[in-house]
């Protein structure tokens, strides 16, 4: 039942776990998700760093840009004791290392890359992106979002098979135009866009929707009915338990 939707763990399990760490993305496998989303900056030395803002102030016992820091100094920082005392000393992965981990054996973990350039420009995060989505053969696992519209349309130019989504908020009335216009694959978007007029147009014009952040899994019926491909979840336990078995 409901099994055609799929559930992605946003930023890993990231309501019982720091996000965007190892620990949320294995416990993301462990709880049966069929895919996971992370957030991904690059660093002064060009390393891509899986990290949600564009300093570590938040989420880690440090403060400064990520562009601003080598990830030999980002690696030191403490980013689970801020989640809670259990979790300290987990440290902020690359995107390698993520790799990494998923193309280990009874990994199928489909992975959405979200490309954190709305707000800071990355010369170079595309193509650094997909070298080493090629170098771990991912291509049919990975998908690239970004809210940056210009940088999906340097991905769909640098390898024009990969899946893209194009990240929104709220019901933008030029949706679907700018998707059409990047030659995205898909929407990620809110709840609110995906019960839209313009979100059922969106569907129907072949764009699957991949819906972020949703927490609360009364809501799946209403998903469900509008046709949505994913939910991202930060409690993917929440939808998975009704759903398995
Ligand atoms: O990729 C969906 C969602 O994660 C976008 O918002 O702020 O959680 O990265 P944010
Ligand atoms: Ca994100």
């Amino acid at each position: 039942m409901k099994k055609e939707v799929k559930i992605f763990a946003h930023r890993g399990m990231s309501g019982h776990y720091p996000e965007n760490t190892m620990a949320a993305f294995q416990a993301a496998l462990e709880a049966g998700a069929a895919g996971i989303e992370l957030d991904v900056q690059m660093a002064k030395d060009g390393k891509l760093v899986v990290i949600h803002d564009e300093t570590v102030d938040r989420t880690t016992n440090g403060s400064g840009y990520i562009k601003d820091m080598t990830y030999a100094e980002i690696v030191q920082l403490d980013a689970g004791g801020w989640f809670a005392a259990a979790n300290a000393g987990e440290t902020i992965p690359e995107l390698d290392t993520v790799f990494q981990w998923a193309v280990r054996d009874g990994n199928e973990l489909l992975i959405n890359v979200e490309l954190k350039n709305d707000l800071i420009e990355y010369p170079g995060l595309e193509e650094k992106v997909i070298e080493l989505v090629q170098r771990y053969g991912m291509e049919e696992r990975v998908i690239l979002s970004s809210f940056n519209e210009e940088s999906m349309r340097r991905v769909r130019k640098l390898h024009p098979t990969l899946q893209t989504g194009y990240l929104i908020t709220g019901v933008p009335e030029d949706t679907l135009v700018v998707a059409k216009r990047i030659g995205v694959n898909s929407i990620h978007c809110e709840e609110a866009f995906a019960l839209s007029e313009l979100g059922r147009e969106a569907k129907e014009a072949g764009f699957p929707l991949r819906v972020y952040t949703v927490n609360d899994e009364t809501r799946s019926d209403f998903l469900t009915k509008a046709g949505v491909e994913v939910i991202m979840t930060d409690f993917p336990g929440r939808f998975l338990k009704n759903w398995l078995g």
